[in-house]
């Protein structure tokens, strides 16, 4: 197959409207049709919202990665763009992996991973590519990186996902790696005085949260420190860590660029449930917002085996905030949307929000399942098993809480929790075919919201 630009864009639209709809999100942002993985060059340019995203229109499957395109004013409602970028060449790049964004002399520029792969040889590269108009993307043809610069113990050919910054006068790219003589993955760090040419600089790590490779890295300095968000392949689980095929994690601390070393405070996983994975942040842009991608690797997609068409979806956008010793994660998320019900009914698109200082137990039931929301012994447990994902996730929280603040997002297929400020989050994806009926027992006080967003 051709995989150009103007093949994919054709593709998307006239095959768009054979989606099943049932289970679209309503406020997380989707692909049109096809499958989507991570969250790719966020970035904020000319006072609107970029966000990329690995992107195979053609199937619900991943396929040859495209990045997917998506504009938004307020990182809620958003607009379908054309494709970014395709794999174009099919001789030397058989997808266009992950990668980031930066605004430099009123252009965008996306950072990412030409990837090749066939028979017993994989390459991944260092790509660029621009847009002045932040629509048309322009691949420049020479990587902007000479893999065989590496040290010899960093792998030449997992090697991707770069992050492109501008810190202290320089450009720096953060890129997932593998330490070759342990297995283990690193996080690399390149140096350029100018966007088009980097130089090897040092590497971050090897961590067990980071696995055997370390995917996505991103970083921004939250309130005085550093944080680093990246992704570990096949972390071994943990003290109820680690439960996925992968994890994300923020590493916290205190990056000497001088002496290129980092001084580590914290690794912590970012989110407890079964699907968060490959947060970025958003890039040009003053506040620390990250978006992951709303689902995990070696599921069962449901809208896929479904035949629905379409996969995955960007989390809600997070902004950080580090305070006393620890991250919070908030909802970026407008309170226009929501209005305020009574009864004992909500709909699939709802925030119900819960205070409790003793053991309660949340059912949310639907014509075909439940989800439950279960505070004992000061941990907060949910349970999506019955909620016809395929999936059976039943998750807990790390900390033990006296008081339990939840936040409980709900949307048409997915439900994210923040606890206590965000201090944890849970996250899982739910195939409910009503609205639900609220039970409660116990002491809370819950307040519940509609959420339309039109
Ligand atoms: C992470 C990842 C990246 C890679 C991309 C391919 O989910 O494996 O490392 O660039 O997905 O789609």
């Amino acid at each position: 197959m051709d995989y150009t630009l103007e093949n994919g864009n054709k593709f998307i639209i006239e095959n768009k409207n054979k989606i099943n709809t049932r289970y679209r999100l309503k406020y997380h942002m989707m692909p049109p049709i096809g499958w989507m993985n991570d969250p790719n060059g966020l970035v904020y340019y000319k006072n609107e919202f970029h966000l990329f995203y690995q992107h195979y229109p053609y199937d619900s499957n991943w396929g040859p990665m495209h990045w997917g395109h998506f504009k938004s004013n307020n990182l809620i409602k958003y607009e379908d763009l054309p494709l970014a970028l395709a794999p174009t060449n099919q001789a030397i790049e058989s997808g266009c992996f992950s990668g980031g964004a930066i605004v430099c002399n009123e252009k965008i520029y996306l950072a990412y991973t030409r990837h090749y792969e066939k028979e017993n040889y994989k390459r991944e590269e260092i790509c660029l590519a621009e847009s002045s108009d932040g629509i048309n993307f322009v691949k420049q043809a020479v990587p902007i990186f000479d893999n065989a610069t590496l040290p010899a113990n960093l792998s030449r050919s997992d090697f991707r996902d770069p992050y492109i910054c501008f810190i202290n006068g320089k450009y720096y790219i953060f890129i997932g790696g593998k330490d070759i003589t342990t297995n283990e993955g690193v996080i690399i760090i390149l140096k350029g005085d100018n966007i088009y040419h980097f130089e090897y600089d040092f590497f971050i790590g090897p961590y067990y949260e980071l696995g055997y490779m370390g995917e996505c890295p991103s970083y921004k300095r939250v309130n005085g420190v550093d944080v680093i968000l990246v992704s570990g392949c096949g972390v071994v689980e943990k003290n109820n860590c680690y439960k996925n095929a992968n994890s994300s994690v923020f590493i916290i601390g205190n990056i000497d660029f001088e002496n290129k070393k980092m001084n580590v405070k914290q690794i912590k996983e970012i989110d407890k449930g079964d699907t968060f994975y490959a947060p970025q942040f958003i890039s040009s842009f003053d506040e620390p917002i990250m978006i992951g991608w709303f689902e995990m690797w070696e599921k069962k997609y449901p809208t896929n085996l479904w035949n629905d068409n379409w996969v995955g979806a960007f989390s809600l956008p997070r902004k950080l905030e580090y305070i006393d010793g620890n991250l919070y994660q908030r909802p970026v998320f407008d309170d226009s949307y929501l209005s305020l019900i009574d009864g004992n009914l909500i709909n699939r698109e709802g925030l119900i929000k819960l205070e409790a200082a003793s053991d309660f137990e949340l059912k949310l039931t639907a014509i075909n399942g439940d989800v439950k929301i279960i505070y004992n012994k000061g941990i907060l447990m949910l349970d999506t098993a019955n909620s016809n994902n395929l999936n059976p996730c039943i998750r807990h929280t790390s900390n033990k809480y006296s008081n339990i603040n939840a936040e409980i997002y709900l949307d048409t297929s997915g439900i994210e929790i923040f606890i206590n400020g965000g201090i944890e989050t849970i996250s899982s994806r739910i195939y409910l075919d009503s609205s639900y009926k609220i039970d409660l027992v116990g002491n809370a006080v819950l307040k519940k919201y509609n959420i339309e967003v039109k």
